[in-house]
């Protein structure tokens, strides 16, 4: 699967998102080391630090249906009324960056930032999250 296929998930999970706050959708698509994509979308809350954002419901949803590695991520975010070609790239938050190092290989685990298809940015976790804290540090 190349970045421009686990874009076009990412953008089409932007169609779930739930940000009547925001107002900013934001899509995410995972590849896990089984060649399946998990997608996730931002979910907010009334109780506005009760959000979640779309790379860690991805995140959620591919480790409760049992899968532990992950590859890559494509992200897609932007206001609610920006549809063909974002304003800009989604990075990805502190927290969700942290979670990513949890299943995943930093050097070889790929971020893709995108605002459309054919307008990607492309990351290692080790590029966006250097010298971090992970499970190895527990054992
Ligand atoms: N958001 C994400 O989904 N991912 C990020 O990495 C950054 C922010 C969401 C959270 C919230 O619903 C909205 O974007 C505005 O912060």
């Amino acid at each position: 699967m190349d970045s421009r296929e686990l874009m076009r998930y990412a953008i089409g999970a932007r169609a779930n998102s739930y940000a009547p706050y925001s107002h900013y959708n934001v899509g995410a698509a995972l590849l896990c080391d089984d060649g399946t994509v998990v997608c996730g979308s931002n979910i907010e809350n009334a109780s506005y630090p009760a959000s979640i954002c779309a790379e860690r419901s991805a995140i959620s949803a591919a480790a409760s249906s049992g899968k532990r590695r992950f590859l890559a991520i494509a992200i897609a975010g932007g206001a609610e009324d920006e549809k063909d070609v974002l304003s800009g790239y989604a990075m990805p938050c502190g927290i969700c960056r942290q979670v990513m190092r949890e299943f995943a290989d930093p050097k070889s685990f790929k971020i893709y930032v995108g605002r459309s298809v054919d307008d990607i940015k492309e990351f290692t976790l080790a590029e966006l999250l250097p010298e971090s804290f992970g499970p190895d540090h527990l054992k």
